[in-house]
């Protein structure tokens, strides 16, 4: 028994630098140490022994196993602790991309339009979203019975004209010139709304650039000057545009100016209504009653202004033929402005 001892012993001790892997080690164990093993058996025929001989055969056992067991447990160590070395990647993966952000087409064209109005000597100026029909309607010349002032159009927050969500940015104009002396010279940049159906050109939340100029002989060559350089400075030497007759309540005379069509170049489709032109703009010399109103004399000052749909000026900017897709916030759409 004794020799058998001393022979696993030797066995056992050249298996042991051989094991490498978690692998070799389970076989190891299989192999010694379970209930069938080479080492556990051996304990099995202990029972066998002489009696004198029995403390000193199951001392060598004990012994054996001793060293068997710490020998398995500080290999077991070793290879846990190697295999939580080696780092938890898989360099097969595909990459994580990191996602810039950017400016929303609409803020870009505001920030565009500012710069430009600025480089030819206009401030900034705001104000509130939420209006009183004075300021949005009375004191811009609309009569008390105009159709604008209808349900239809105008988000009311309390009746009788009291409050309300501005239509257009124009009651800036008139905050601006009661509470400046001329000459005058700001564009007033903000966001407007209107109770109107949702449809691939317009919306009932949108935004406006509204401009005005107040001085002594002001004259609509300017007027049409100005917007041109704008517009060529905005769009290029080579797109089109033209003045129409128009009618605003807080101009006279007024005119709109369209822009040839950018999707079908002139020819006519859905987003130009087939006439080839887009409206970008409406515009005018100042109504006296606007100026009177205000406190500045119409007879000594006159001036020009005009309003533009920025959302509208955007779609020409980028493009896109269809307003909604500005505000249905879909990253693929967005990320390529
Ligand atoms: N406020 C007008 C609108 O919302 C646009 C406009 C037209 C503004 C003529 C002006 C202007 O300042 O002179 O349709």
């Amino acid at each position: 028994m004794i020799n058998e001892i001393n022979s696993l012993r030797a066995e056992i001790a050249v298996k042991l630098p051989g094991i490498k892997t978690s692998n070799d080690l389970e076989n190891f164990r299989l192999e010694y140490l379970v209930k069938k093993g080479k080492l556990t058996g051996l304990f099995d025929r202990l029972k066998d022994v002489s009696k004198e001989d029995k403390p000193v055969v199951g001392k060598e056992l004990n012994l054996l196993r001793q060293f068997t067991e710490t020998e398995f447990n500080s290999l077991k160590d070793k290879l846990e602790d190697s295999a939580e070395s080696v780092p938890d990647i898989d360099l097969t993966l595909p990459g994580r991309r990191n996602f810039t952000g950017s400016k929303h087409p609409v803020l870009q064209t505001i920030q565009g339009m500012v710069d430009i109005f600025q480089s030819m000597g206009f401030t900034v100026a705001e104000g509130p979203d939420i209006e009183d029909g004075y300021h949005n309607f009375d004191a811009l010349n609309f009569p008390p019975d105009h159709p604008a002032r209808d349900m239809q159009d105008t988000f009311f927050i309390k009746s009788d004209s009291e409050l309300l969500l501005r239509t257009h940015t124009s009651p800036v104009q008139i905050r601006v010139m009661k509470s400046q002396k001329p000459p005058i010279r700001c564009i007033m940049p903000g966001r407007v709304y209107r109770n109107e159906s949702i449809n691939a050109r317009s919306l009932a939340e949108f935004h406006q650039i509204e401009g005005l100029y107040i001085n002594k002989k002001v004259t609509f060559a300017e007027l049409k000057g100005t917007l041109m350089t704008f517009a060529k400075k905005m769009y290029g030497d080579d797109s089109k545009f033209r003045f129409r007759p128009s009618f605003f309540p807080f101009t006279e005379p007024s005119a709109e100016l369209d822009m040839s069509c950018f999707l079908c170049k002139g020819k006519g489709c859905r987003i130009c209504k087939q006439s080839g032109w887009l409206e970008i703009l409406g515009c005018g010399m100042v109504h006296p009653n606007v100026l009177s109103e205000c406190g500045i004399d119409p007879d000594e000052y006159s001036g020009y202004a005009f309003g533009f749909g920025i959302e509208r000026v955007t779609l020409l900017r980028t493009g896109m033929d269809d307003i909604r897709l500005l505000y249905e916030n879909d990253i693929r759409v967005l990320e390529q402005f």
